[in-house]
């Protein structure tokens, strides 16, 4: 017995493996174990901090032109080990590589597909700020011929979010904690370090429909959108300007932190389209940070969206694609919907004039 505990194995059986029926996910429970163990091994990582010899930069870049942090290729290379040999992947994709990671020859492979960005927020890795890591499992479809136990490539991972059978998060902050859905919820496990057990302690977590907090990375405001400037703008106005309350800000340059409060007391957060870079339709990228979060969020009644569309039903036409995400308390990100969809129709009156037409000093600019 567990006095009355529910560790995530516990809860992983008999959600998944002791659902009757063709929903059965076998397999499931098992791969993410296997993610659960490579949490466990990036906490113990973290934890030691400079000690661990590993802060500081890779001296190379990944696919996004970034700069690769020790800690975003050893946290990778955790998550390949962990997961490439049980049986149960086709294939997998990650921030820090550029292609499908193969499953070696010398293992079988199985029917899922895992993407995940390993290290999340890693600019915080050097100041001891919070990071996390975040992964979305797809079962791959196998109505194509021939291809039932092959290497999956690229076009396997073209799936929009909605179809996602298992996606979650680590926090690794003061505790480590891993939120998960495979669809009934949104649950929070936290680890108990001298036993290495996740337990369960947040049960179907709620995002609190009405909010008054926003998280969004404020030097950006010159390349935003109207509709985003007139949402932030009234929110700053606070009980004096039309929504009549007073709203806070946080930004903590973690997707993972961010997300994580939103689940926990509510509010927004938005990486929204901007003009910096025109060929970009956002900063964050969709199969590994934006499809998962949105839906872990949905899992818990909140809403996701690029601004226009449900980011879970964004078809991906790349695998590291991004997309604009606006996420959070449903009243506050329906609300960002409408104000997009008033400014495409025209009708946004304030802000397509006299400071935001053509003429103005706040038109979007693009860097030269
Ligand atoms: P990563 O460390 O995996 O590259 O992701 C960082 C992301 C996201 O988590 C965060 O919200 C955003 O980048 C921060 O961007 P700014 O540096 O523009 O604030
Ligand atoms: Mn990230
Ligand atoms: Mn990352």
């Amino acid at each position: 017995m567990l006095d009355g505990r529910t560790t995530l194995s516990k809860f992983l059986i008999d959600t998944l493996d002791r659902r009757p029926g063709p929903d059965a996910a076998s397999g499931l429970s098992a791969l993410l174990i296997d993610v659960a163990a490579s949490i466990k091994t990036i906490a113990a990582a973290l934890t030691r901090g400079a000690l661990g010899g590993q802060h500081g930069s890779a001296q190379s870049v990944n696919t996004h032109g970034e700069e690769q942090k020790k800690l975003d290729l050893v946290t990778n290379e955790i998550f390949l080990q962990h997961c490439e040999w049980d049986g149960l992947l086709a294939g997998m994709v990650s921030e820090e590589m550029d292609e499908v990671y193969a499953i070696p020859e010398t293992y079988p492979r199985g029917d899922y597909l895992l993407a995940f960005d390993p290290l999340d927020g890693s600019s915080n890795i050097d100041i001891n700020g919070v990071v996390g890591s975040i992964f979305s499992v797809l079962r791959r479809d196998g109505d194509r011929e021939g291809d039932a136990r092959g290497a999956a490539d690229a076009a396997a991972f073209m799936r929009p979010g909605r179809e996602q059978v298992a996606a979650g998060y680590a926090i690794y902050g003061p505790s480590t904690m891993l939120v998960l859905s495979v669809g009934n919820g949104t649950h929070g496990f936290t680890l108990e370090r001298d036993v290495g057990n996740f337990v369960l302690t947040h049960s179907d977590i709620r995002i609190p429909e009405d909010s008054c907090e926003f998280a969004i990375n404020a030097s950006n405001e010159r390349f935003w959108e109207p509709p985003v400037r007139r949402y932030v703008q009234e929110c700053k106005d606070g009980r004096t300007g039309c929504r009549a309350q007073d709203f806070n800000m946080r930004w903590i340059a973690s997707m993972v932190a961010e997300v994580h409060r939103i689940l926990m007391r509510g509010g927004v957060f938005m990486y929204p389209r901007d003009f910096r870079t025109p060929e970009m339709e956002g900063r964050l990228r969709l199969l590994y940070e934006a499809s998962p979060m949105s839906f872990l969020v949905e899992q818990a009644g909140g809403l996701s969206i690029t601004g226009r569309e449900r980011i879970l039903d964004v078809q991906p036409g790349a695998l590291h694609q991004r997309v604009p995400v606006i996420l959070g308390s449903r009243h506050e990100v329906e609300r960002i919907q409408r104000y997009h969809g008033e400014y495409d129709r025209g009708e946004d009156k304030p802000f397509t004039s006299p400071l935001f037409n053509e003429r103005s000093l706040f038109l979007p600019e693009t860097e030269a």
